[in-house]
């Protein structure tokens, strides 16, 4: 029989399928059914369970929404809101797909900062973080071209600042923005085909997706201690121990996004958004979601244009090297007293600049985004190898079951603790 032995399966249905294609069993053997896992996982270990929520939410209100959504520059402003009040529960699939794309992102963005914490990405998981940051990138793009779609006045003017950058780029600049356009102006072709995009881009997640836990589930997910599991003492099975404490942080998530929907659907959205696109009106303030918000601060920051675009685009290709860049042999934060208060300064950085993204382009706003992203990048290209140079780690505990303290003030032996006579 190709590929070793096969599970033994006891359901009829399971067991003539296997004989057919083993798919089963080949999902279990990748993705790990009995997986053992690190038996400290905290609840940032979560977020990636509800990445795939957020997905599984913005793929099947999408297909609800193309259904009635009208992918032309006449059409999609009304089409819109005929979902909004003739299409049955139209207004609450709408509202799940706006606010679901914030609860993608800020998930993602505690996963990332998790990661960053933790050292997650950290050998042997290199490949699994640059998938991460692959993954992260599709999401902006997919996030951006489906804000065009509702054809408002945000929709035209945000598409028309940033499909503009394009043509910063030296000599194929003008040539490429004409032909992502599909014409010499935001319009009809760039409306459509950005819909063709929107639609496809979530399934091009969804594969990285799989990719990406497959290669979580080679080396298994790391930890809060970044040492790995040394026995079957470290390590649970991932169901019940796991699926039950996660399900706590999916309700209270459920609730806070249903809080969205149904009390502040409109929390996140801007005024401008209610009017039609207008090509002969520019909005006073163009503003993109929250999420683009540190992003965008980095872009106005450098005073010339093509500089703005690679630095704009560096500050999310930069996650690609992070690897690479931390030269520390200490994975998680918490033995490394100098990287966490970097940390956290980082985190005050991003925060810092998504404020300034929000407010118009001047004044201390812009001089604040200045000083900003110069150490939002210093943080990756110089504090992450010189801190891990000159750093000294504390004390790492032997396994994760062992207890830090030293055995006299703790009173009791790892080999008598409560854990070791469970
Ligand atoms: C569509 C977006 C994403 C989905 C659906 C997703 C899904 C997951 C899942 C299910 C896990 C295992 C559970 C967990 O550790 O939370 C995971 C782990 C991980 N993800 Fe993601 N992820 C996404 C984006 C990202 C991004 C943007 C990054 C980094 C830039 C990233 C980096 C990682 C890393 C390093 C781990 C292993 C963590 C560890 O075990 O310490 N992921 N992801």
């Amino acid at each position: 029989m190709a590929g070793g032995p096969r599970r033994q399966y006891n359901n009829p249905i399971i067991r003539w399928i296997e004989y057919r294609l083993p798919i089963v069993s080949t999902m279990e053997a990748t993705l790990g059914r009995d997986m053992p896992t690190p038996r400290n996982l905290n609840y940032w270990w979560s977020m990636g369970m509800i990445l795939t929520v957020a997905l599984a939410i913005q793929i099947l209100t999408g297909i609800f929404l193309a259904m009635h959504y009208v992918p032309t520059a006449e059409g999609a402003f009304d089409s819109v809101e005929r979902i909004m009040r003739d299409v049955n529960n139209g207004w609450m699939i709408r509202y799940m797909h706006a606010n679901g794309a914030s609860l993608f992102f800020a998930a993602v963005y505690i996963h990332i900062m998790r990661g960053l914490y933790y050292g997650s990405y950290k050998a042997p998981r290199e490949l699994l973080w640059i998938l991460g940051v692959l993954l992260l990138f599709i999401m902006m793009a997919t996030a951006f071209i489906g804000y065009v779609l509702p054809w408002g006045q945000m929709s035209f003017w945000g598409a028309t600042v940033i499909t503009n950058l394009f043509s910063a780029i030296p000599l194929i600049g003008e040539t490429l923005t004409t032909w992502i356009w599909g014409g010499f102006a935001v319009d009809n072709p760039t409306l459509n085909r950005f819909f063709s995009l929107h639609y496809l881009l979530p399934f091009v997640i969804a594969g990285i997706t799989v990719l990406h836990i497959w290669a979580l589930h080679v080396h298994g997910p790391s930890n809060p201690l970044g040492i790995s599991p040394k026995g079957k003492h470290d390590t649970l099975p991932y169901h019940p121990y796991y699926t039950t404490k996660y399900l706590t942080v999916f309700g209270i998530t459920l609730i806070i996004f249903a809080f969205f929907v149904f009390y502040e659907p409109l929390y996140l959205n801007h005024p401008d958004s209610f009017k039609p696109a207008d090509p002969l009106s520019t909005p006073s303030h163009i503003v993109p979601e929250w999420y683009f918000l540190p992003f965008y601060a980095i872009l106005r920051a450098i005073p010339d244009k093509l500089g703005g675009v690679i630095m704009f685009i560096a500050s999310v290709a930069i996650l690609f090297l992070v690897p690479f860049l931390d030269t520390s042999k200490v994975r998680s934060a918490r033995f490394r007293p100098i990287y966490k208060q970097f940390y956290w300064i980082f985190i005050a950085d991003v925060l810092l600049l998504g404020w300034c993204g929000s407010q118009p382009a001047g004044g201390i706003a812009l001089l604040l985004a200045r000083l900003g992203t110069v150490y939002y990048f210093a943080h990756f290209l110089l504090v992450m190898p010189l801190v891990g140079w000159f750093e000294k780690p504390r004390a790492i505990p032997e396994g994760i079951s062992k207890p830090v303290i030293p055995k006299e003030r703790a009173g009791f032996t790892a080999e008598t603790s409560p854990e070791a006579a469970e």
